[in-house]
This record gives structure tokens, C-alpha cells and sequence, in this order.
């Protein structure tokens, strides 16, 4: 499949995750009309099982901090410690769902979570900035989930790292599409 006129296809086929990002990442008010627009991908029960907590400026420092004490050598501390200075702004992904729902199971509340991170991946890249979720044991820490307020009863699903790629993005590097796509059709001919 090659690129459209089709700005969303476009935007799907060209967005890579983006291990370095430098400034800008999106002021307050385009994130939170990107939040807005994300929130709309499918949701069964309009539950809204999610909550994101931005982490920027000097409070990555101090996330540092608080992901080094959780670290498990003096190594990977330093290297914890750095690790939120990769993106001028992070988003903690914070799953919430609604427990013994009667209708939506909680595998159901993660896949539209889930949804809501993609989408605001995309509509990000569509928007000039770029993104990598990123997760790792840290996120069970208990200092990590008291530090970022995470609740019990909320899984922290790690954060989506926001900001710039350091050179333009081509979709020329892009993960190769599927050959043939990853879909059978049952009982086709029948
Ligand atoms: C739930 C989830 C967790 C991820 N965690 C990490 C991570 O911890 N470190 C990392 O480098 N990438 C992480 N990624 C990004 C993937 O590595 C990336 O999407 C994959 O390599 C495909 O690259 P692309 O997004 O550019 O197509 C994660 C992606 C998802 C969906």
C-alpha cells in the first residue's frame, strides 16, 4: 500500500514510535483538545476507563529520581534516573476500570485504553510531534505508583513519551507492512 491523498491512512501508514524526541512537545491546551479527540475511540459502556498524568520540565527530574530508588543496581539506577529526559513531556498511562462491571469485562476497559493511547498516537503524528509508549518494571514499583498518585485498583501502564522527532520523519524506514495481511475470510466462496 503506498501513500493517499487520504490524510488519515496517510497518518497510520508514516507514524513511527520515536525512541528520541527533543522540544516541542505540545503546549497544555493542543494536548488536552488531542486528549479530548482521542477519548472518543470505541469505548464499550462510555466508561472511560483511563486517566493520563502529564510529567514535565524539572518533575521528570524528580520522576528520575523516584524510578532510580526503584531500580535494583547502582546501574540501573543512573540509567533509570535518566530515562524521563528522553521526551520533553510524558504521559502517564493510568488504566482504571470499573471493578464487576455487569456488562463490560475488564479485558473489554484495557482494549479501549488501549485505544485511546493509539489514537492519541496518531492524532499526534498527524499534528507534527511524534511518540513512543514505553513500559517496563517500573511501573509495579510501589514508590513509582505512590509518587505518580496511581491508585489501588489503577494498573499503570507506563507512559507515552511526547515531543518532536530530532530529524523529520520519513515513512521510508516504516515497519514493513504484513504481506499478506494478517486476515482470512471465514467460509470464503461458500
Ligand atoms: C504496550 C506497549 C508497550 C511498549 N513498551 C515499549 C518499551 O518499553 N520500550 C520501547 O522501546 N518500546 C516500547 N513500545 C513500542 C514498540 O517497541 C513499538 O511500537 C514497536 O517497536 C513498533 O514500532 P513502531 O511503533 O515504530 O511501528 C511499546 C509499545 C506498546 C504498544
Amino acid at each position: 500500500m503506498t501513500r493517499s491523498q487520504n490524510p488519515v491512512l496517510d497518518a497510520v501508514l508514516t507514524r513511527r514510535s520515536a525512541p528520541r524526541l527533543t522540544e516541542p512537545a505540545p503546549g497544555r491546551a493542543d494536548l488536552e483538545r488531542l486528549v479530548q479527540a482521542a477519548a472518543t475511540a470505541p469505548d464499550h459502556g462510555r466508561l472511560r476507563p483511563w486517566r493520563l498524568v502529564a510529567v514535565t520540565g524539572d518533575e521528570r527530574d524528580r520522576l528520575g529520581d523516584v524510578l532510580a530508588e526503584a531500580a535494583d543496581s547502582p546501574e540501573q539506577a543512573r540509567r533509570a534516573a535518566a530515562k524521563p529526559l528522553r521526551a520533553p513531556l510524558l504521559l502517564t498511562i493510568v488504566h482504571r476500570p470499573v471493578p464487576d462491571h455487569p456488562k463490560v469485562p475488564e479485558w473489554e476497559q484495557l482494549a479501549a485504553t488501549t485505544g485511546v493511547v493509539t489514537t492519541l498516537s496518531l492524532l499526534l503524528h498527524s499534528h507534527g510531534f511524534a511518540s513512543i509508549w514505553r513500559t517496563g518494571a517500573t511501573v509495579q514499583a510501589p514508590q513509582v505508583r505512590k509518587y505518580l498518585g496511581v491508585d489501588d485498583g489503577e494498573q499503570l501502564l507506563g507512559w507515552l513519551y511526547v515531543g518532536t522527532p530530532p530529524t523529520p520523519d520519513t515513512s521510508a524506514d516504516r515497519r514493513p507492512l504484513g504481506t499478506p495481511a494478517r486476515i482470512t475470510w471465514h467460509r470464503a466462496g461458500i
